[in-house]
């Protein structure tokens, strides 16, 4: 039986020295305090790790994970992070960052009730029970759990920007923004889906996270939005716009 974990310490060492050797002074930087800009709200899950995926050194973001990136707003755990975050560090974005192919998202939409964890997901439980003729009518599981996990992305927003220690910072006339952001398993890239907040009048222009559910936009609606914008800024050449292999016969 593995008693000590010597292997994943022996990692530690090889990469601390690997560091080092890379750039001398990365540890001497890295025991100065630290300041970062952002504060990254994700999933537990461990393949959506802020500072990888962001491409951000330690000392660049602030991290607080859960199951299913949830804000509940008698938390002590993410009100503590936020104070922190928005009082002490004075982070200029709040971005939540939430994930295609979420297994928390799967299991609120289960007919599974039988551990701590469902009470975690209640909120979006309760939120598809509330919408669930409209969400029937999406095409598939696949999609359903799509619009489910970008929905409680903006829902998490919303929530954040009605705290009051956010309403307090922007009250002091603090920069705050807040962002709804989703991340692709299969491709590694980040989706802005929004909304974007800044200010308590832009919070309360906002839709309402119900009406938001009859907005007739497609599942997977920041895939598709990134992925036009992607097409939209490529410059094709004119071998690659108009391909001759497959062009009709003008002449
Ligand atoms: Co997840």
């Amino acid at each position: 039986m593995t008693r000590t974990l010597d292997y994943l310490l022996d990692r530690n060492v090889a990469w601390s020295l690997a560091k080092t050797r890379d750039d001398p002074a990365y540890f001497r930087r890295m025991a100065e305090q630290q300041s970062p800009s952002y504060l990254w709200i994700g999933c537990s899950d461990s393949r959506v790790t802020a500072n990888d995926v962001l491409g951000l050194d330690p000392g660049e973001v602030f991290v607080h994970r859960n199951i299913a990136n949830v804000v509940h707003t008698s938390d002590l755990n993410i009100l503590s992070v936020l104070e922190f975050a928005i009082q002490h560090l004075r982070v200029r974005h709040i971005i939540v960052c939430g994930h295609y192919g979420c297994g928390g998202i799967e299991r609120a939409l289960s007919e599974e009730r039988s551990a701590m964890v469902d009470h975690w997901l209640q909120p979006i439980t309760m939120f598809h029970r509330k919408h669930r003729a409209h969400f029937d009518r999406l095409s598939s599981r696949t999609a359903l759990l799509d619009r489910v996990s970008e929905l409680n992305i903006e829902m998490q927003v919303r929530r954040i920007a009605t705290m009051p220690l956010v309403e307090n910072a922007w009250s002091r006339g603090q920069d705050l923004h807040l962002h709804g952001w989703i991340y692709g398993m299969h491709d590694g890239l980040i989706r802005d889906l929004g909304p974007h907040v800044s200010s308590i009048e832009e919070r309360d222009a906002l839709p309402s996270i119900d009406q938001r559910v009859f907005h007739a936009e497609e599942p997977a609606s920041g895939l598709r939005r990134h992925a036009l914008e992607a097409f939209g800024s490529l410059k094709l050449t004119d071998d690659l716009a108009s391909p001759s292999c497959c062009m009709p016969d003008e002449h």
